[in-house]
């Protein structure tokens, strides 16, 4: 059945599909895979996912390609990562077989919603594990859902491919200098909300978040990592407060491809009075071009670009993306798992 989705104008935000994948972990075992067509969950008050966050979660997408096959980007790493959240909060890994094997069902049952070759959106997959035990003390629940909602998406940032400008401030944290951000835990995106929510009020796109530790470094920049250009070098911020990202990863792979050095450092914030394009790039932000970095505490404005425009490493990097997820262009890595 077709549905009515006018899919160049999709925003980044939650459309319903027809199904969702669910998996229980109870009595020491992962169960059976259930189909769901109910858009919500049932789950004890006192469970700990409400009470003691324990709720970790993944982003990553699926794609149509120009020779109509469906191709999902680097699920095995997203297994992997969701693995490492989960030990980092005490809960169950999901086996890397059942998280590909749920990816695969949900995508292929929500067929319907997987955006045309050449539309510029994708379908969007939030797998995410709650601890369902109820605890009033605080202690790790020892039954899990993991489950997979799927929704078609268009750019996280309005505008789509055009520069946006952020900011830096000082007066808060989103994360702690050896805490979770390593993780995608839901409680770092609640702490990074009233900053977010007051770099919207002044214009920006997104936070730039410092170093928790000294607020000399770069981090990341709101839901994405950083990068930027500098002397014709790939440079990102190595950090123990940041996610690490598969898109930067796979970004640092082509950018060596494309005959660039890669450093993978800390940052000073003063190094970006000499870099030529910067970036927030991410599963949801792909690349998303910065123009201005503005320095809230310092008064400090860098202007990235000069004319205003995305800049050509960055606009290549897209276009090599693109090119790999679509079919367009062979993908040497083995990064894309077609969807039969
Ligand atoms: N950093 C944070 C805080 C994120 O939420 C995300 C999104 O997943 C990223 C970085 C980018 O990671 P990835 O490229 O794996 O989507
Ligand atoms: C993603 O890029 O997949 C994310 O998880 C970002 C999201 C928090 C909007």
């Amino acid at each position: 059945m077709d549905t009515q989705i006018d899919w160049g104008k999709l925003p980044f935000g939650y459309y319903p599909t027809d199904y969702n994948v669910r998996c229980e972990f109870r009595n020491g075992q992962w169960g059976p895979i259930e189909v769901s067509q109910s858009d919500t969950i049932n789950i004890h008050m006192a469970a700990t996912a409400l009470h003691y966050g324990q709720e970790i979660f993944e982003g990553l997408k699926a794609f149509r390609g120009k020779d109509g096959k469906i191709r999902i980007f680097r699920l095995d790493e997203n297994a992997k990562r969701l693995r490492e959240s989960a030990k980092g909060l005490l809960m169950e890994p999901v086996p890397v077989e059942l998280f590909e094997e749920m990816c695969l069902k949900v995508v292929k049952l929500n067929e319907r919603f997987i955006p045309p070759y050449g539309s510029g959106a994708s379908l969007y997959l939030r797998p995410l594990e709650i601890g369902l035990s109820p605890r009033i003390g605080v202690k790790e629940a020892d039954e899990y859902l993991f489950m997979i909602m799927v929704t078609p998406v268009g750019p996280y940032f309005k505008g789509g491919f055009k520069n946006t400008n952020i900011c830096i401030m000082r007066n808060f944290d989103r994360v702690a200098p050896l805490g979770t951000g390593r993780w995608k835990v839901g409680g770092n995106y609640a702490a990074s909300m009233m900053p977010t929510h007051l770099a919207h009020e002044k214009g920006y796109s997104a936070v730039l978040f410092l170093d928790p530790k000294e607020k000399k470094y770069l981090d990341e920049c709101g839901p994405a990592n950083f990068y930027a250009i500098k002397d014709g070098k790939y440079i990102t911020p190595k950090s123990d407060s940041i996610l690490p990202s598969i898109t930067n990863m796979s970004l640092m792979d082509i950018a060596r491809e494309m005959g660039m050095e890669v450093e993978e450092r800390r940052i000073a914030v003063e190094e970006l009075a000499d870099v030529s394009e910067a970036a927030a790039c991410g599963t949801a932000a792909v690349c998303s071009p910065i123009g201005e970095i503005d320095d809230l505490d310092t008064g400090h404005k860098y202007i990235i670009s000069k004319d205003g425009k995305p800049g050509p490493v960055t606009t290549e990097f897209v276009r090599r993306l693109d090119a790999i997820r679509n079919g367009e262009e062979p993908d040497t890595h083995g990064w894309c798992t077609i969807v039969e």
